[in-house]
């Protein structure tokens, strides 16, 4: 049996003994072997017909794969690692237990950088290069979130360039002018996640002018990233929440940019189906490795998504809130993406179809407006279920609009603003911030 939709809908047609493909117009049927398991219809997503798609290093995931540590390092030439981390996972006895599965293999790090305060900066960055160097280290190992492994990158870059200070670099948002492989360097993320241990970007906050910065370098994220659920069971429910909150703005926002493409889409859609189903379990049931382990493949998978699909207007508000009013970025992305989606749902009809299905609201039977609306309420009830209930009137914000437009100013001069589907003018940047509060 088969079934040609016109209009571009897209059939999957499961049956039988045979295996066939027909096509008209654009309209598809494809018949698979293996029984008839299921039909769903979908429209094909549009998408620029040019894109690149990045995705270098290995990632490594097992329970307890701090173990394999030595040996990858080894593998890469290098035995004298500087570990950069912050002093919360030391007092959470987290980045000991990378430290300790190395000295067990044999390996002494070389210096040892836990000065990461939230968010990669300039200072931080400059200090930890100088100890790269005075102690001799031969590669990285980054432990920790997105500000940790972030630094990382921005220390390797610096490296690479044989300078000391990050400033210069950081006011350019691009840096694949003569870039050249760096030192060997292994990203262990203990949150799920930012995705940094995949993406070739890192943002940096630049004190002295109050702004994040996204700078892109194309051999600046980890050769290899180590994912190890067990080193993520410390996490606090709240920024187990915040954190996996983050990932999920990126699969979203990454679904929906002006930037997305099939294989993005293909990582993007999948991590929201994972992450609506393990996050609120990560949150309840902190020791539940499954879920753990579910969170940071999900969050990787986002992050390979956004670093080729960029994001969108949530991002960029959400880089602007960290900046002005220091809130942490996750929740800042769980505050605003609500609000964002609904502004966003009319502009890719198409893709909130596909996102309802991954996040288990609708069959995709009904109407392009029920399937948008229900992925913003199933958004609100899943912060809801994670505990996630602020608003921006809990972080002290002006509420005189006039007050309002740095805010508004720096979100509009962000990059990822221009990746959103539908555009933004100043008043709706605005309007957006309002309803948050
Ligand atoms: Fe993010």
């Amino acid at each position: 049996m088969s079934q040609l939709i016109p209009g571009g809908l897209f059939l999957l047609n499961y049956e039988v003994g045979y295996l066939k493909a027909s096509r008209q117009g654009s309209g598809f049927t494809i018949l698979g072997l293996g029984g008839y398991i299921n039909r769903m219809t979908f429209q094909m997503p549009q998408f620029d017909p040019f894109f690149t798609w990045v995705n270098r290093g290995r990632i490594l995931y097992a329970p307890g794969a701090r173990s394999e540590i030595a040996f990858e390092l080894g593998q890469m030439s290098a035995d004298k690692p500087l570990i950069i981390t912050d002093k919360g996972l030391v007092k959470a006895g987290v980045a000991q237990q990378v430290v300790a599965a190395l000295e067990k293999s044999g390996v002494r790090p070389a210096g040892f950088f836990d000065s990461v305060v939230q968010d990669a900066r300039i200072e931080n960055i400059n200090e930890a290069t100088r100890l790269y160097n005075d102690s001799h280290a031969d590669s990285l190992i980054a432990i920790g979130g997105g500000s940790v492994l972030d630094t990382a990158k921005a220390v390797n870059i610096l490296l690479g360039k044989g300078l000391s200070d990050f400033k210069p670099l950081a006011d350019q948002a691009a840096l694949w002018e003569d870039a050249a492989p760096l030192a060997p360097h292994i990203a262990i993320p203990t949150t799920a996640g930012t995705g940094c241990e995949v993406t070739n970007v890192l943002v940096v906050l630049d004190d002295s002018s109050q702004s994040k910065l996204s700078v892109t370098h194309p051999y600046c994220n980890a050769d290899l990233a180590i994912l190890d659920p067990e080193l993520t069971v410390m996490l606090p429910a709240k920024i187990t929440a915040f954190t996996g909150m983050d990932a999920l703005t990126h699969a979203i926002e990454g679904v929906t940019s002006s930037a997305a493409q099939p294989i993005s889409d293909a990582l993007g859609l999948h991590a929201i189906r994972i992450i609506s189903q393990a996050l609120p379990l990560a949150v309840q049931e902190p020791d539940n490795i499954e879920a753990r382990g579910q969170m940071l493949i999900a969050a990787t998978m986002a992050g390979m998504c956004f670093c080729n699909a960029m994001t969108g207007a949530t991002h960029a508000l959400a880089h602007a809130l960290g900046a002005l009013y220091s809130i942490p970025h996750g929740l800042a992305n769980a505050i605003m993406l609500p609000f964002v989606m609904e502004f966003n749902a009319t502009e890719t009809p198409e893709k909130y179809s596909l996102i309802s299905q991954a996040l288990g609201v609708s069959s995709g039977e009904e109407t392009d407006q029920f399937r948008a609306m229900a992925c913003v309420n199933a958004i609100k009830k899943l912060k809801m279920d994670i505990g996630l209930t602020d608003t921006l009137k809990d972080f002290n914000l002006p509420t005189d609009p006039e007050q309002l437009s740095g805010l508004v100013e720096l979100a509009a001069g962000d990059s990822q603003i221009s990746y959103n589907p539908r555009s933004l003018e100043d008043a709706d940047i605005l309007s957006l911030i309002m309803k948050a509060f």
